[in-house]
Parts: structure tokens; C-alpha cells; sequence
């Protein structure tokens, strides 16, 4: 009669649908932010995140940094606030933010780092839609930049 657990389990992050906050950005790596930087950035993120409840992707491709963060509404908020104010990258182009009721898309990485085909395709994509004319203005700076680095090494990444 009583050998079911009493209490309902901790809900399990895996597939609930709890009120998350995302956040999608790209910016521009500062001078001498390298491979191995970022194997630093995405350690000490992973760690960080874990505590936290964050989970999300980062891509890093010629230079340019994709990120999209997901997690409680009042953790992404601190995380945001720490990303403007983080020197090893500039340009930061807010994308995509809004918080919402729903299952995570990425439950299993708490910062995964991927490769990206074509940074520029999703760069693309945003300037098509952005509206702002700051966001604007940074975007084509990044594609300018993308554009230049690809000359630089002869159409290599
Ligand atoms: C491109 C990029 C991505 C980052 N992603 C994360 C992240 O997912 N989680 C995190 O805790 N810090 C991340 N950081 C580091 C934060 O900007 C910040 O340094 C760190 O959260 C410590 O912030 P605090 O000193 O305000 O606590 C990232 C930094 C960069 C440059």
C-alpha cells in the first residue's frame, strides 16, 4: 500500500516544461581571444552553468561568438549582465530574448561548444530581420569582420 514513493520527485530537467528565460546573442572575440581561450571560456562556463541551471550552445568561428542560453529567468538575467560586461568579446548583438513556459532544447549540455558550417548564413538571417539600428550597424561589422578574416587566410576559417 505504501510502496510508492510518498512525495512527487524533484521535477526532472530533462523534459519539464518550467518557466525558462533565453537568450541569443552573437558578438565579436577581442584581440587575442583564441582556440584555447575559449576552451578556458566554455570550462569555466560549464562548471557555472551546472550550478546554476543554464544550459545552451556556443559557436566560435573565425573570430565570431553564437551563443544561445536558456535557463530561470533571475540566472540568465546575472548571466546577461556578466556577458556585457566581459572583455574578451564586443559587439554584443542581442538576437532573441523572451522567457517563457516550456521544455528546454538543449537539456543535456550545460554549454556545449559546436562547429558552425557557416557563421555567416545565421549572421545573414539576422541582419534580414533585425530592426534596430544599433543591432544593425554592429552585424555588418561582424559580417565586415567575418569577411575580412576569411581574405586574410585565403577563404580558410
Ligand atoms: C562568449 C562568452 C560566452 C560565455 N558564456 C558563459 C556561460 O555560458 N556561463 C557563464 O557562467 N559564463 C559565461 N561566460 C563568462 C561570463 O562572461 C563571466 O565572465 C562569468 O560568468 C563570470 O561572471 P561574474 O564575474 O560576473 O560572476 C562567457 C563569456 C564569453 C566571452
Amino acid at each position: 500500500m505504501f510502496d510508492e514513493p510518498g512525495f512527487p520527485g524533484a521535477p526532472d530537467l530533462e523534459d519539464a516544461a518550467i518557466t525558462l528565460q533565453h537568450f541569443v546573442y552573437c558578438s565579436r572575440a577581442a584581440e587575442g581571444v583564441d582556440d584555447l581561450a575559449v576552451g578556458r571560456i566554455v570550462a569555466f562556463s560549464q562548471r557555472r552553468n551546472v550550478a546554476r541551471g543554464i544550459t545552451g550552445v556556443l559557436v566560435f568561428s573565425s573570430g565570431v561568438f553564437f551563443q544561445w542560453i536558456e535557463g530561470p529567468p533571475a540566472e540568465v538575467k546575472k548571466l546577461i549582465a556578466s556577458l556585457h560586461g566581459d572583455a574578451r568579446h564586443h559587439d554584443v548583438v542581442s538576437l532573441d530574448m523572451g522567457i517563457e513556459e516550456r521544455e528546454r532544447l538543449y537539456p543535456g549540455w550545460e554549454m556545449e561548444l559546436v562547429e558552425a558550417d557557416d557563421i555567416r548564413a545565421v549572421l545573414h538571417d539576422a541582419l534580414d530581420t533585425a530592426e534596430d539600428a544599433s543591432n544593425i550597424a554592429a552585424l555588418e561589422r561582424i559580417l565586415q569582420h567575418l569577411d575580412s578574416a576569411s581574405l586574410a587566410s585565403f577563404g580558410g576559417n
